[in-house]
């Protein structure tokens, strides 16, 4: 039987901190709603004492949803939690997110505090969280920079005060997968109460490893991936949604499944970067405009014979109807004749060598090669 590993999406909250892409509720309750049906196991709906607006959204997404659970972000203050459990007392299925820095970097610079200080404080904003709901996760910030034997400590008491979820997230992106795996297998080995939790990954983009490493903390025996959709987040973005699920749907090997549909990946990817004003990088994995465009002569040939030649996922399996075939000064004969017959018409030998030839002129001069010049060209071709 393969493991269940929970998505927890932040899209809404890690997400929506990125300056320009504030949303206002009803925006988010369309995406919220679109998480549900996506199949995310968590949304992550806001900071619910960060802004009134907050607060609402945060509350409306906790009377809507019906099926996923819905968590709201708090530091390890009181007051921050009274109003996030206030914000979620509509909510079907509540979680109180709560945590303290836990890096030296964070105790002694940011929060100005000692070790065993941050430990009572974490402490109680758990035991807090508890006397509101029964679903409590515990963030440790700045997990990937802190001290292994440290950050056992204070796992080992927000477990024992009750914490149901262990969040380990790498806020500044600095862990490599070697690493942020140990991490994530020293608290197995060392924390002894650790079965009583689910452990999950938080993983930032700074150096490009937000997926890898999520992916090592899994192999690793955690067993939530926090990630947002299209990897948007603070700075270079948190772990995004689609290359974890479809990296591990493809390497089933692994055992690990999500209760994604993968088939409506694409459509929320539209929706978060339509409503979010966020356009999405061209060669972004999974959603991207050129994630199934072939636009080489090499390329264009082997997936015109088999498409697994130089694809890994079906384009269905993510809900893009097909691989494009792109015409570029780079195509050869195999793509134009491809893309001729498309249009309907078929050319015999010696017509797609001329057609090819003027082809290659007519692609020196443009970007790309479109359907239109493909029809000017077609007309030259039957007048020769
Ligand atoms: O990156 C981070 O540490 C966070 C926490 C608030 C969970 O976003
Ligand atoms: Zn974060």
């Amino acid at each position: 039987m393969n493991d269940k590993v929970f998505i927890f999406d932040t899209t809404l909250r890690d997400g929506e901190q990125v300056p320009g892409c504030r949303l206002d509720t009803a925006e988010k309750l369309v995406i919220a709603r679109a998480l549900e049906n996506l199949g995310v196991d968590i949304i992550e709906a806001g900071f619910p004492i960060s802004s009134p607006g907050d607060f609402e959204a945060v509350n409306q997404i906790a009377r809507v949803i019906q099926n996923t659970t819905v968590c709201g972000l708090t530091r390890a203050v009181r007051k921050d939690i009274e109003v996030a459990a206030e914000a979620l007392k509509p909510a079907k299925r509540p979680r109180i997110h709560t945590g303290i820095g836990t890096s030296d970097q964070h105790i002694f610079t940011k929060l100005r505090l000692d070790r065993d200080q941050v430990i009572e404080k974490g402490v109680a904003a758990v035991k807090l969280a508890k006397t509101f709901v029964e679903d409590v996760e515990f963030y440790a910030e700045d997990a990937g920079r802190t001290d292994n034997e440290y950050l056992a400590r204070v796992i080992e008491s927000v477990i024992a005060a009750g914490a149901t979820v262990v969040n380990i997230p790498d806020t500044t992106g600095y862990c490599i997968p070697e690493e942020y795996g140990a991490k994530i297998k020293f608290l197995k080995e060392n924390v002894k109460n650790i079965d009583k939790a689910i452990i999950s990954t938080h993983c930032h983009n700074d150096l490009g490893m937000a997926t890898a490493n999520s992916l090592a903390g899994v192999s690793n025996g955690a067993r939530q991936i926090e990630c947002t959709v299209n990897g948007i987040g603070e700075r270079a973005g948190n772990t995004s949604m689609e290359e974890v699920v479809m990296a591990m749907r493809k390497h089933n090997m692994l055992n690990f499944e999500t209760a994604i549909h993968t088939q409506k990946i694409y459509e929320i990817s539209r929706l978060v970067s339509d409503t979010m004003r966020m356009p999405i990088q061209p060669n972004k994995a999974i959603v991207g405009d050129n994630a199934f465009s072939h636009s080489s002569g090499i390329h264009q040939d082997g997936v015109i014979k088999s498409r697994d030649n130089y694809e890994i996922i079906d384009p269905a399996e993510v809900g893009v109807s097909q691989s494009s075939i792109v015409l570029t000064a780079r195509s050869g004969r195999a793509a134009l004749f491809y893309r001729v017959q498309k249009l309907g018409h078929t050319l015999g030998h010696d017509e797609l060598e001329l057609a090819y030839q003027e082809f290659v002129k007519m692609a020196d001069t443009l970007q790309t090669v479109e359907d239109e010049h493909l029809e000017k060209l077609l007309q030259l071709v039957k007048v020769a």
